[in-house]
């Protein structure tokens, strides 16, 4: 079975190239449906993410090529509505093809979206917005299917700032009749990269990256080429990583400007960060200062996504620090594995109580979600002797090539198996 493995304890040095966004690229992915032609998206990251849209894109209709970074999509013809339940529920953003599948052909069915097991998921939202749209939804078993002769623009509310939610919205909206306004939407980049998508596509979207989003419906979307932005949460797992590690990297193309919540932090703790138009340095040397407490909100706040990989920078420092995780339930699900390396945490409902400077030590360790599994390797940065991260496949979903970037970062890691 492959394994990542780690010899820790010494620090970063170098530099690496941050990869493009998954969450950006998957709801453009999604978007392309919505073109009757070529979508072309350069720098796609090369992650099982992106591999498994691909599929479904092709299960529908779509013809999608790839040349290393660059994925051409070819949307004239969509000829079928049922998306394949093998890809539907290893990947729970293939939700956001329902908005873009009855914008364009006012049909959908798939079965109940899986993805990373970080608590409960559920996709209520994003139905009860479609419906608003004019959707019809019919649920067996575990099957949905859902349709619309014509979707109609209105104002929706919703009742939390939902990412898919708001993403699923606005492709629904894109092509129907009249205004949709999207009010309490999600203001993530992620966000805002997709409606600049649809805009350089033709479509009429203002407020992106915004908590009100007006999408006035066009006819018809355009061939368009489009740029997917460096990943925020990549970027910030490397800086994290050095924080921890202790050391001097450069991280080219990271967005300083969306990681601000975890640059501050970061200072804090004793990382000198400069951030400029290239990318971003870090330098960290001597010991790790205790934070206290930090807590995950959404953006500009603290990313969930970051959230175990803080944990493990968390644990290095001395004292006593506290994590709380307010967007996903179960979202802390690494910590028993950190604590088999000799971390001290305690989960209290959705707080991480931990007791820092503890030395963690090499071990076998099994990955069971993205970011858990990014953090894991992050500990066995820091630990003594030789860490195995199992189920690499989970890391894999997000990140390029873990073990690459790292060993550009001078880090003595290998994969096996
Ligand atoms: C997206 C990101 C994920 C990130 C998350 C929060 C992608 C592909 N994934 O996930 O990496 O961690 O945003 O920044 O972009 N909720 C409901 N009902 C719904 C939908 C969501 O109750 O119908 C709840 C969720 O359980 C969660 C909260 O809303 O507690 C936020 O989830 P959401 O913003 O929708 O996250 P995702 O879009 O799934």
């Amino acid at each position: 079975m492959e394994f990542i493995q780690i010899q820790g304890g010494s620090p970063l040095k170098g530099e690496v190239s941050i990869q493009g966004s998954k969450n950006a690229a998957l709801p453009v992915m999604a978007a392309s449906v919505l073109v009757p032609g070529i979508t072309v998206l350069k720098n796609c990251p090369e992650i099982s993410d992106v591999s498994c849209m691909c599929e479904i894109l092709k299960s529908v209709g779509a013809k999608v090529t790839r040349e290393k970074k660059t994925l051409i999509i070819d949307a004239s013809e969509i000829a079928h509505y049922r998306l394949p339940k093998e890809y539907v529920t290893r990947m729970r953003s293939s939700v956001i093809l329902a908005g873009a599948m009855l914008g364009r052909c006012g049909r959908i069915a798939f079965h109940q979206p899986g993805g990373c097991v970080i608590g409960d998921r559920p996709i209520d939202l994003h139905i009860r917005a479609l419906k608003q749209l004019g959707a019809v939804f019919e649920e067996e078993g575990e099957s949905l299917s859902a349709y619309a002769d014509r979707l109609r623009g209105r104002r929706i509310v919703l009742p939390i700032p939902s990412v898919g939610a708001t993403e699923n919205i606005v492709l629904a909206a894109v092509l129907a009749e009249g205004t949709t306004e999207i009010y309490r939407c999600a203001g993530e980049p992620e966000v805002r990269a997709l409606c600049d998508f649809l805009n350089a596509a033709g479509a009429k979207v203002t407020g992106g990256g915004s908590h009100h989003i007006t999408v006035e419906g066009v006819a018809r979307l355009h061939d368009v080429t489009y740029r997917i932005e460096p990943d925020r949460i990549v970027a910030g797992t490397y800086l994290i990583g050095t924080l921890a590690a202790g050391g001097d990297v450069f991280l080219h193309n990271a967005p300083a400007g969306q990681l601000t919540a975890v640059t501050g932090p970061a200072a804090f703790m004793g990382a000198r960060i400069q951030g400029g138009p290239e990318g971003m340095r870090v330098k960290m040397a001597g010991k790790i200062r205790s934070l206290g407490f930090l807590e995950t909100g959404v953006y500009p706040a603290f990313p969930t996504d970051l959230q175990s990989p803080m944990l493990v920078a968390m644990c290095q420092a001395e004292g006593k620090g506290c994590l709380r995780e307010r967007i996903f339930n179960g979202r802390m699900d690494v910590v028993s594995e950190l604590n088999r390396m000799g971390a001290k945490i305690e989960v209290r409902e959705n707080t991480a109580l931990m007791e820092g400077g503890r030395r963690l030590c090499g071990c076998s360790v099994t990955a069971r979600e993205l970011r858990g599994g990014a953090a894991l390797v992050l500990a066995g940065l820091c630990a003594e002797g030789f860490t195995q991260v199992y189920n690499r496949c989970f890391i894999d979903r997000g990140y390029e090539d873990i073990v690459r970037d790292l060993s550009s970062l001078g880090a003595n890691i290998g994969s096996e198996g």
